[in-house]
């Protein structure tokens, strides 16, 4: 009995300790963003300042609700565990609201469009969707055309995700029998420019990536292009994330998403750096 009592005891003074440890590092007049600032035009640095879309909506967000906006640059793949914990507030980096991800964050209403894009080299003999996959007759894809390509992603984003779960779905992987992977078509990089850089390099074939991103990243390369036309991988709803208990968090990002589209303040900041007569 007397164990049992001081195992409570022991158990409830860490719960405290890991308590006040969580609260005292959160200040209650500042939001805390996570993001992956290597994703422009979404966010990305300028020497130590952080710069756009995102980095602006969330800023206007912040001032609505009178608080800090405080952002903290961290891998995509840690941007939601860390919002589940409470380190974050709520998590902006051009995410993807995708069924997975809501089994474990909320998300808010969205507030852009991204499309999964494939770039290739200037000259690759990857000209179009259907010299990468095999499609059956209902538009299914259900192989690979090259069964030795190599295809470059940011770890954990959805072009990621997707490719990986088709690969791995169509059986093309070559698998040991206990199902480890022993050559992964998919080669995962910490962030989308050190995928491009791989494309360069010929470490890869294509590399799957957000489109507005992957036009910066073309922009800022010579010698490599997308694949323009009907060559879209996938299209998905950006959204903010925030932990599933914290509902009026989320309440409150949603009511001043939609006074700040309504006045015209999301529409001009998506302006500024997608412009469209692009
Ligand atoms: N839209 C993709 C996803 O949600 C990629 C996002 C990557 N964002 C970033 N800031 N690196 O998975």
């Amino acid at each position: 009995m007397k164990k049992i009592i001081s195992l409570i005891l022991a158990v409830l003074m860490i719960c405290a300790t890991l308590m006040a440890f969580a609260s005292c590092g959160k200040k209650e007049d500042t939001l805390v963003m996570a993001t992956n600032a290597a994703f422009p035009p979404y966010e990305y640095k300028e020497g130590d300042s952080f710069k756009g879309i995102d980095v602006e909506i969330a800023q206007a967000i912040a001032e609505k609700l009178g608080k800090k906006l405080e952002i903290a640059d961290v891998e995509f793949g840690s941007i939601i565990g860390g919002v589940q914990e409470g380190k974050y507030d709520f998590g902006m980096a051009g995410m993807t609201v995708t069924e997975k991800r809501l089994e474990s964050v909320n998300f808010s209403t969205t507030y852009a469009t991204g499309i999964q894009v494939i770039i290739v080299a200037d000259g690759s003999a990857i000209e179009s969707l259907d010299s990468i996959f095999v499609f059956d007759e209902n538009g299914d894809p259900t192989g690979l055309q090259n069964p030795e390509i190599k295809v470059g992603v940011q770890q954990d984003t959805t072009g990621d995700i997707y490719c990986s779960d088709d690969i791995t779905n169509w059986g093309l992987n070559d698998v040991e029998e206990d199902g480890t992977i022993t050559t992964d078509r998919v080669v995962r990089y910490k962030t989308g420019a050190e995928a491009v850089a791989a494309l360069k390099s010929g470490k890869v074939d294509c590399v799957i990536i957000d489109n507005e991103p992957a036009k910066s990243f073309v922009a800022a390369n010579e010698g490599i292009h997308i694949l323009e036309g009907d060559n879209e991988y996938a299209i998905e709803d950006y959204a903010i994330c925030v932990a599933k208990e914290n509902t009026a968090l989320l309440e409150q990002i949603n009511k001043a998403l939609a006074e700040l589209t309504e006045d015209g303040t999301i529409g001009k900041i998506i302006e500024k750096y997608i412009p469209t007569s692009n």
